[in-house]
């Protein structure tokens, strides 16, 4: 278990793993064996990390239950202070966290990874002034008695996240995780762990040894070995619905709270009046295009009115086309690459699904390209398809690349209706400058999140989780630290003795 020697030359500007975090140090994996990772935008080995199992859970469970009793007495606002201090250490170090995401992942530095590893030192901050937030209640059971609250922490947390974007999801479990005097047991994914390594690292400089533990290793041997450890007693989990699932019964087993934040099939609503260039860019965005639509959020189905139906995609076409895909680290692409050669061979299944329906109009985008530079990476090309209703495979399954549905609606009751079928209810978008009709569709729409008018991101503060197999739970706010981080106690004192 010694400190990993990298075999691979780190690319420039990046960081360079040192092994798995437990216990304060940074070791490799109980077996030895390791994991590579890929620059996906160029098919190319960059780094090797451990590949940790159940032994490696084992350890880092028991670094953790030592930290637990020292850590959940540090009064709060002095746990947030750490985190503000790492909140700053992650800016200082901006540029090299953005580079190590865009390398891992294939998301492009300018338009999405470097605003990820800003947005991490954001949520540190957040969480880190929320310490003296941590308050009970006191409960009038009337003059003889006094019956008060406590908030206190859960105790140690397995947390497991995804590649899409991995250091803001590992800084959304670790920083309101550690804030409520929990520790923490945390899994990468083994597409892309660099960041959050480094984003480990940095919090390592902080926080005693034993309290964040970050691990690498793969889902059902590593993930699974969290699930179902005996001493983890709270499970929080990103990731895909199937494997939502299976955390949701491993926690059934031993009666664990739970959080879920899985995937979407996010709906966009275009009222007639909103065929104008800022719906268009507002479609790109809440599509995710620029993050080859990897986002659990991406607004992939669009329900366009019949009357704006041509002229709004004829704008889209413009906009989509006119984005420069190319290496995630070039400064110049706009679109970078998809994360792995199985989400490349999925997303290609269903461009050539939607290619071999004759009732699918394929209206720009299609196959990529099998020679040139971009067949060098899992490169993908924006893809609308228009004409079929809402009830084929691509208007239903997640296909998390970028393929959005157009289809057709004239009466704002049937468009509701078609965009809540769906057993996803994550985010959902309304387009139109009638403020009526726009809150109207947003309050019936079933989704943890709609956006009238703006396709963005999550910021910190807003309570962020899915409705119906979307999800459990919130994140991203003081609401979520408070019911995914924490467990109320009420003590209840007889005064009369
Ligand atoms: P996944 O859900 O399999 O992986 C997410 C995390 O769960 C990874 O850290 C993985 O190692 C872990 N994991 C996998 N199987 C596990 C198990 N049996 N027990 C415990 N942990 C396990 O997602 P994957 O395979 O990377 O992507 C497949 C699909 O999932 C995507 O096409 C997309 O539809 C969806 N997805 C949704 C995300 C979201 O943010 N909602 C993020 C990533 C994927
Ligand atoms: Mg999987």
């Amino acid at each position: 278990m010694d400190t990993i020697t990298p075999k691979i030359a780190p690319a420039p500007g990046t960081y360079t793993p040192k092994g798995q975090l437990i216990g304060g140090k940074w070791i490799g994996s109980v077996s030895g064996q390791t994991i590579t990772i890929e620059n996906p935008g160029k098919r190319s080995a960059v780094a090797e990390v451990p590949r940790a199992a159940a032994a490696d859970v084992d350890l880092a469970v028991a670094a953790a239950e030592k930290a637990f009793p020292a850590w959940r007495n540090v009064v709060p606002r002095e746990r947030g202070k750490l985190l503000l201090k790492i909140a700053e250490a992650i800016e200082a170090r901006v540029e090299e966290l953005a580079r190590t995401i865009a390398m891992e992942t294939g998301n492009a530095l300018r338009t999405q990874a470097r605003g990820e590893a800003k947005l991490a030192a954001d949520i540190f901050r957040y969480f880190g002034g929320l310490g003296g937030e941590l308050k009970g209640e006191t409960v009038p059971l009337g003059e003889g008695v006094l019956s008060y609250t406590r908030r206190e922490p859960i105790g140690i947390v397995g947390a497991i996240i995804p590649w899409n974007a991995p250091v803001m999801l590992g800084a959304l479990k670790i920083a309101p995780a550690l804030c409520a005097g929990n520790v923490l047991v945390m899994k990468a994914a083994e597409d892309a762990p660099l960041g959050v390594l480094m984003m480990s690292d940095i919090c390592n400089e902080f926080v005693p040894p034993g309290v964040l533990n970050v691990i690498t290793g793969y889902g059902e041997e590593c993930g699974g070995a969290i699930a179902n450890h005996p001493k983890i007693r709270k499970l929080s989990f990103t990731g895909s619905t199937d494997v939502g699932k299976i955390i949701m019964r491993a926690a059934a087993d031993r009666i664990v709270p739970v959080s879920l934040e899985l995937g979407g099939k996010s709906p966009s609503i275009v009222y007639p009046d909103a065929d104008e260039d800022w719906a268009v860019d507002g479609i790109v965005n809440a599509m995710r295009f620029t993050r080859q639509s990897q986002s659990c959020t991406a607004g992939s189905r669009m329900f366009l009115h019949e009357d704006i139906f041509d002229s709004f995609l004829k704008k889209l076409e413009k906009k989509v086309t006119a984005l420069k895909i190319g290496d995630p680290l070039d400064e110049a692409s706009d679109i970078g690459s998809i994360i792995n050669n199985k989400q490349y061979t999925k997303v290609c299944k269903y461009v050539q699904d939607g290619l071999d329906r004759a009732d699918a109009k394929l209206v720009f985008g299609g196959l990529p390209p099998k020679s040139g530079p971009l067949s060098e990476g899992y490169f993908t090309m924006p893809t609308v398809f228009a004409d079929r209703s809402n009830d084929w495979r691509l208007a239903r399954e997640e296909i998390f690349g970028p393929v959005l549905v157009a289809i057709r609606w004239s009466d704002e009751a049937e468009a509701i209706r078609m965009a809540n079928e769906s057993h996803y209810g994550l985010a959902a978008y309304v387009w139109t400058h009638d403020i009526g009709k726009g809150l109207r569709a947003a309050h019936a729409i079933e989704s943890g999140w709609v956006q009238v008018n703006q396709g963005g991101g999550q910021t910190p503060g807003m309570s962020y989780g899915g409705f119906k197999q979307s999800g459990l739970g919130k994140e991203f706010s003081l609401e979520g630290m408070l019911d995914s981080f924490t467990q109320k106690k009420s003590v209840t004192v007889n005064l009369a003795v």
